[in-house]
């Protein structure tokens, strides 16, 4: 994929289609090491052991429109060819946590792509489940969490077209801040 955030969304398509309450977003930018981790984790309805293991081959998936899933093996082979890993952790009724790292500076690393975009598509996407994002650069972090944004919006639904064209430029304004972008 062109952009590091066309896999967020999809893999937190498959937290909204396992019915996910909660979907927590890691992104964390560290040049003292030279990494870039994301990490989604959702309290979906998970996946058994062997669903676990089968789930990174391509041709695993319970679509009936389709045979081949790809989101996940797509993602892990991204992380794979940018000197990284990735790695999958599910519970049955209880949850996936999803984690990929890459080599900060790898040649081959495409860029994160629009966060603030992708972040209010997963919110219209699904208005009844939460989200928690964090992204960290370095040592600054901004976070965005839905349910605090609910009470301030005292009853007006999230996905209002105001509340989402103030939220986008709310998260553009917060990660220029952590980039250290005036
Ligand atoms: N967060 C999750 N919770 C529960 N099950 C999941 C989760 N993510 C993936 N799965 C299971 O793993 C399968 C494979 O996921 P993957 O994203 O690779 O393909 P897909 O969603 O089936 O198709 P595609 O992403 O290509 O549209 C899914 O069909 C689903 O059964
Ligand atoms: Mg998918």
């Amino acid at each position: 994929m062109r952009e590091l955030s066309l896999h967020i969304l999809d893999i937190a398509q498959n937290s909204i289609s396992a019915k996910a309450e909660c979907l927590r977003i890691v992104v964390i930018e560290d040049m003292a090491t030279d990494r870039l981790t994301i990490k989604i984790k959702d309290d979906g309805i998970g996946m058994d052991s062997e669903t676990v293991r089968r789930v990174i081959d391509p041709f695993y998936t319970t679509r009936t429109t389709r045979k081949v899933g790809l989101g996940i093996p797509l993602f892990k082979s991204s992380a794979e060819q940018c000197g990284g890993y990735f790695e999958i952790k599910s519970q049955l009724g209880a949850g996936t946590e999803i984690t990929a790292v890459f080599k900060h500076s790898h040649i081959d690393r495409v860029p994160l792509g629009d966060m603030p975009q992708t972040l209010v598509t997963i919110i219209n996407a699904c208005e009844s489940m939460d989200m928690i994002y964090t992204h960290t650069v370095n040592n600054e972090t901004f976070t965005l969490n839905t349910k605090e944004i609910r009470k301030l919006l005292d009853g007006v639904p999230i996905n209002n077209l105001d509340v989402i064209t103030w939220l986008r430029e709310y998260i553009t304004e917060g990660l220029q801040e952590i980039k250290g972008v005036q």
